[in-house]
């Protein structure tokens, strides 16, 4: 059993990289309602896990998650810009994209509690009770579409915007698994939530550990 876990110092320098980030990008009317009320107010963003038995199940890993999103896509738009633009005519501004990638996942927040749960140290053989994160979901509006509707409370996102994060799961979402196909749809109509989605994936897979 891994203990991969984030210091204080560790945390801290991401919630304040992240603030930067919002700071310097992000304009929009009520972002900083959004922040100092619920994100770094009654959330427990910044100290939230990514997940349970995932990538980055441990304190701190969704602030992580998100950052690492956030640079994998300014490399990933860097690399695509010009594809994007000649062949389907589409930009994504520094505003955007921050939105998209910073807040894409804030339905993981006030969704994990600690528990308790018994395992078997295999150096000594005996069990001992060790802290995990289980699932406390207090408002069930789904993944992708919650997060577009929590942040709607705050600030007013534009199609693109909506449609990135919304579908930002890309074939692991519920609605598609349950068969809706609406998902290729708005892959074909919006090809910049493709480009996101792949963000999400390599930060998952290429950068994030995770405790076995
Ligand atoms: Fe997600
Ligand atoms: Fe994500």
């Amino acid at each position: 059993m891994s203990n991969i876990q984030l210091t204080e110092d560790e945390i801290a320098n991401n919630r304040r990289e992240f603030l930067h980030i919002v700071d310097s990008k992000i304009k929009r009317d009520g972002i900083s309602k959004f922040v100092d009320e619920w994100l770094d107010g009654t959330s427990d963003f910044f100290k939230a896990p990514a997940s349970t038995k995932y990538h980055g199940n441990y304190k701190g890993g969704l602030c992580e998650h998100s950052l690492n999103v956030y640079h994998r896509f300014e490399k990933n738009y860097e690399n695509e810009k010009k594809e994007l633009k000649e062949k389907f005519n589409v930009e994504l501004n520094d505003e955007s994209r921050a939105i998209i990638s910073l807040f894409h996942d804030i339905c993981k927040a006030n969704y994990y509690k600690l528990d308790l749960r018994n395992y078997k140290n295999e150096e000594t053989g005996k069990w001992e009770k060790k802290e995990y994160y289980a699932i406390d979901e207090k408002f069930p509006f789904g993944h992708g579409e919650k997060s577009v509707f929590l942040l709607n409370q705050y600030i007013h996102l534009d199609y693109m915007e909506a449609i990135c994060i919304n579908w930002h799961m890309g074939g692991f979402d519920r609605r598609v698994l349950g068969g809706d196909n609406s998902l290729s749809l708005a892959f074909e109509k919006y090809p910049l939530a493709v480009l996101f989605h792949i963000s999400d994936m390599e930060a998952t897979y290429f950068d994030e550990k995770v405790n076995k």
